[in-house]
């Protein structure tokens, strides 16, 4: 414990504090990036309108041991998100383990040994897990299990119900005056101070060595990528094949397969394939236009963090146009917040009036960008009338922007038939939005579709298509190649082939269970014996977005009576059938099954259809069993605490 990391740097938080002279630590949890971008706005508005010495700070590069060093005049925050099954993010996992561990121990021997601490504390959840929000919760009674004093409520955000940004707005109002009252704070005219430093590096251009132009760190730039491929370093890998998987004109599914075989990077059926987009060559230009950049967008620049605990995000010395590309969030929604913190740089007073109104009302917000998916660029253009917006610092985008995080991907390969080729199913999300005569396009997936019109040679953009730069940084990758790493799930099938399983995937639900049956198949081929095999699909129709129909009926072939696919089509008769309707008719077969240990499998759409699986389910083995609901969902809870009962589902 505060032993010295690698590269020098102290995992020691009260020695960090000391030696920065900072008085408040934000700690975050992060899994998809969310967390983190709160923590950096916390940090940033505790500054400016409180001069509190804020620094954000990764759960992962700090030892816990000396929470109870940390002297009563700091204050520490912490922002949780709660991953899938009420799990700690990745980089939350050490921590949360020390602070709720039942024998935990701190360096000082304080009684009650977190007397000193003052936290504040948010979390990131969704409600339509059953673990809604137990990392906020859990961390919460701990600390003040030892003692620790709360300023303010402990928030929580719901993704679920899509009141995230809102929930943390309302949250943190009053806690910032808990905690004003509590450190004795005055408030003042909050003024933007930026954070970063940019400098314009006339001697080098956008072809010189040294130059970053997409690649994500140093062993990329000197073309000499190296594991472990992590979170913090993409393999980027070969497509092997890619196809597209629907047999209408206008919606897109994409099955992908990634050749892993020139990596140290290994898989099990199940797990997931994170895919680190670009972004699309239309919004790139939208964005360096709005700010006035697009005339210099080969300008190179070096970024340096005037704080130092801060820490900028992507490497440099780079370009405005790569930054852009292949490191920001452009895209995304936008918080009221930053609309209100862009006020202030307005290219005049109408504009700054309108800035300020969109940044105080929620529903004015909401009516005028939320509904019409308006990303940052098109805001800003809306509201100026298309003047440029040259005032605004380049540090608060960097500020204010998320960064672009990796999408993940359920694996639809199977590692035992394939274990050095990742295949992926994704549905290219494209929705039609009121009020707004383009289509709204997701990143991730139409980058994919982009890689896949490439790769078969075919026109680029298609009529629905984005124009993406992909043949990646600086051409250095010939052929075509995706970024991408592993992140490994509990989302797995039976150590014992021969357990019947029940999988339910409607739509790219399916995605982990092609892996599974095939996985099968390939036991089967193998010599093994393997047990009942159920699959419960659904889609709109038979003739448009029925996946891998081929690939079942071959499975069949294999697998014989072990092997059932049952359908559920919505758009093609007279009346919906989804997936949990087809389970009901099924009710006894369940039951059976389910009473000789069948495993049973969720996955795809969090926000209704899984629910929806959870509660037939009960209602299933209520009736059948002759037992109360109440007991019945009692049952259901505890298949999932033994595992019995898995979800790899998303909203
Ligand atoms: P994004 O650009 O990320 O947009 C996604 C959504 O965000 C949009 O539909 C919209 O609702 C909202 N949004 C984005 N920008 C705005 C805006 N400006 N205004 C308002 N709303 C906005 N998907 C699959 O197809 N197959 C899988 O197997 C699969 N497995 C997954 C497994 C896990 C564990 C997880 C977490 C997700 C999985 N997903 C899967 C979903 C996948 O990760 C992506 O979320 C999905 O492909 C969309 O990514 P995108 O970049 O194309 O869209
Ligand atoms: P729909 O779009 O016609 O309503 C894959 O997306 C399939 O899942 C589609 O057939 C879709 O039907 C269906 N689906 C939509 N909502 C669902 C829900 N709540 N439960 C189960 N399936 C659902």
């Amino acid at each position: 414990a505060g032993a010295n990391g690698k590269a020098g740097k102290t995992r020691n938080i009260v020695e960090k504090l000391e030696e920065s002279g900072k008085n408040c630590i934000i700690f975050y949890g992060s899994q998809t990036g969310t967390a983190e971008d709160y923590a950096s706005r916390l940090a940033k508005e505790g500054k400016s309108r409180f001069g509190l010495e804020t620094m954000v700070a990764d759960l992962e590069e700090f030892d816990y041991d000396n929470l109870d060093a940390i002297p009563n005049d700091k204050v520490v925050m912490f922002v949780l998100a709660t991953y899938g099954e009420g799990e700690p993010t990745d980089n939350a996992v050490d921590f949360y383990e020390f602070v709720t561990g039942e024998d935990v121990s701190f360096n000082e021997g304080n009684d009650p040994p977190l007397n000193n601490l003052n936290f504040v504390a948010f979390g990131l959840g969704n409600n339509t897990y059953e673990h809604y929000n137990s990392m906020v919760r859990n961390v919460t009674k701990a600390l003040e299990k030892h003692g620790a004093h709360r300023i303010g409520e402990a928030g929580e955000g719901d993704d679920g119900a899509g009141t995230m940004e809102e929930d943390f707005l309302a949250w943190k109002d009053p806690m910032w005056k808990a905690l004003q009252e509590k450190m004795g704070l005055d408030e003042r005219e909050a003024v933007y101070e930026p954070i970063f430093g940019i400098v314009e590096r006339e001697t080098l251009t956008k072809d010189s060595p040294e130059v970053y132009v997409g690649e994500p760190n140093k062993m990329h730039l000197d073309g000499t990528p190296k594991g472990p491929f992590n979170a913090h370093n993409p393999y980027i890998a070969p497509i092997a094949k890619s196809y597209e998987l629907f047999s209408v004109k206008d919606r897109n599914c994409l099955h992908m397969e990634v050749d892993i075989s020139g990596s140290n990077l290994t898989y099990q059926t199940g797990d997931h394939i994170a895919v680190w987009p670009t972004n699309p060559g239309e919004e790139v230009d939208h964005f360096l236009t709005t700010f006035g950049l697009a005339d210099k967008r080969h300008q190179v620049i070096s970024v340096k963090a005037l704080e130092p605990t801060a820490k900028v995000p992507f490497p440099t010395p780079t370009t405005f146009d790569a930054i852009v590309r292949y490191h920001m969030e452009i895209c995304a929604p936008v918080s009221r917040q930053f609309i209100a913190t862009l006020a202030a740089f307005a290219p005049d007073e109408e504009s700054k009036a309108e800035m300020t109104k969109l940044g105080g009302d929620k529903d004015y917000f909401h009516q005028k960008i939320n509904v019409h998916h308006l990303n940052i660029a098109r805001i800003l253009k809306s509201v100026s009338k298309g003047q440029p917006w040259t005032n605004v610092p380049f540090s608060a985008l960097i500020e204010g922007v998320t960064k672009l995080q990796p999408r993940y991907y359920s694996i639809s390969s199977s590692s035992l038939e394939q274990p050095k080729m990742i295949s992926i199913t994704a549905v290219v999300e494209r929705q039609t939005i009121p009020g707004r005569d383009d289509p709204f396009h997701g990143v991730a997936t139409n980058y994919l579709l982009a890689l896949k019109e490439k790769q078969n040679g075919e026109p680029n953009p298609t009529p629905f298509g984005l124009s993406y730069e992909i043949t990646g940084p600086r051409n250095r990758y010939d052929g075509v190649h995706v970024p991408v790493h592993v992140r490994h799930s509990n989302f797995k099938l039976p150590s014992d082939p021969t357990k019947p399983i029940i999988m339910i995937g409607p739509g790219t639900g399916v995605a982990p269970f092609r892996g599974f049956v095939r996985e099968r198949v390939n036991q089967v081929k193998n010599g093994e014996t393997v047990g009942k095999t159920i699959l419960f699909f659904g889609c709109r129709k038979r003739t448009e977005d029925f996946l891998y129909d081929k690939e079942w009926q071959e499975a069949k072939e294999v697998l014989g009576d072990n092997f059932e696919l049952v359908l559920a089509f919505s758009r093609d008769g007279p009346k919906k059938i989804y997936v949990q309707q087809r389970l009901q008719e099924r009710a006894e077969d369940i039951n059976a099954l389910l009473e000789k240990k069948a495993y049973f499998y969720v996955c795809g759409d969090a926000a209704n259809m899984a629910r929806e699986v959870n509660l037939v389910l009960g209602k299933i083995l209520s009736e059948q069993r002759g037992i109360p609901e109440t007991k019945a969902e009692e049952i259901v809870k505890n298949m999932r605490a033994a595992n019995q009962y898995q979800e790899d589902v998303w909203s």
